[in-house]
């Protein structure tokens, strides 16, 4: 058994998750299953960016610092950004966080150089040495394979006195939510979710507020919206027999994809640190 993807005996899924995001196919399985979920334009930046970010007061400023944790191929803060540019003329410096080298590589900063200085960290957020000081940090999806709440602690230490955290994930009953579900049932360990990390917030008595936001999603009809079909779509069935492969007795998840869950169940929420 590889022991990267071992806990206590069993399986790891925070490890599995990080090995697949590391691979070439993870890393085009993931983003096929972002266009199916999100829509080519992205619904999940959309919403982002209208429902949130432009709010901000932290906008009125010309330059920002800006920090964005597990930023994957980049795509989401290239998005980001070039709207805040657009929009509102800012410039920024960002500090990029993703320990997955075939992500790291599809990052094209060329889309943002007009308006984006980039410093890279293609590593753990935890070993990263993050200057601080930022206005924005973003943690978008990428809290799942925290190994503990000393990373939250460590995202609470990056905001300069009038900076934010924006934490996105999805709801914990929603759709991606209940995909999840199906695919973590033979592991050992569970991700960090949204609600562990609003509990360590409580915990910290740290002042935070939740904004709910649905989705646009990819799929059309009921027949299409059946998990079973999302994950063989998504290609992402071959993730736990990709762990299998390194010792798992998982079983194929396709099978157990019965549930229909609605494309109004597809819902995110996003936790501001105030
Ligand atoms: C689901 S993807 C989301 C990527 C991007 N934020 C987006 O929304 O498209 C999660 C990303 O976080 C990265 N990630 C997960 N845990 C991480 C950690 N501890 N340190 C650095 N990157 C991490 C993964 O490699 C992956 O690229």
């Amino acid at each position: 058994m590889n022991p990267q993807v071992s806990v206590g005996g069993g399986l790891s899924v925070k490890q599995a998750y990080k090995r697949f995001l590391s691979s070439r196919y993870g890393m085009q399985a993931y983003d096929q299953f972002k266009r199916l979920l999100y829509t080519e334009e992205d619904s999940l930046v959309e919403g982002l960016n209208n429902n949130v970010l432009q709010h901000l007061p932290v906008i009125c400023r010309d330059f920002l610092e800006v920090c964005d944790i597990g930023g994957g191929d980049g795509r989401r803060i290239i998005r980001i950004l070039r709207f805040l540019y657009e929009k509102f003329a800012l410039r920024f410096r960002l500090d990029f966080v993703e320990q997955s080298p075939c992500l790291m590589r599809a990052f094209d900063v060329d889309q943002i150089a007009d308006c984006v200085d980039v410093r890279e960290f293609e590593m753990l957020f935890e070993d990263a040495e993050l200057r601080g000081g930022y206005d924005l940090v973003f943690v978008i999806h990428s809290m799942f394979a925290f190994q503990d709440t000393a990373a939250v602690d460590k995202i609470l230490s990056l905001p300069n006195s009038h900076g934010i955290v924006i934490a996105v994930s999805n709801a914990p009953n929603s759709f991606v939510a209940g995909l999840k579900k199906l695919f973590d049932a033979d592991y050992e360990d569970r991700r960090f979710e949204i609600t562990d990390l609003v509990k360590t917030l409580e915990d910290r008595n740290q002042a935070f507020q939740t904004i709910p936001f649905v989705t646009r999603w990819a799929i059309g009809s009921r027949r299409q919206q059946n998990p079973s079909r999302i994950f063989s779509r998504a290609r992402l069935s071959s993730y736990p027999r990709q762990t299998a492969s390194a010792g798992s007795q998982g079983t194929s998840l396709m099978g157990t994809g019965s549930k229909t869950l609605r494309s109004s169940d597809i819902a995110n929420r996003c936790a501001i640190r105030d």
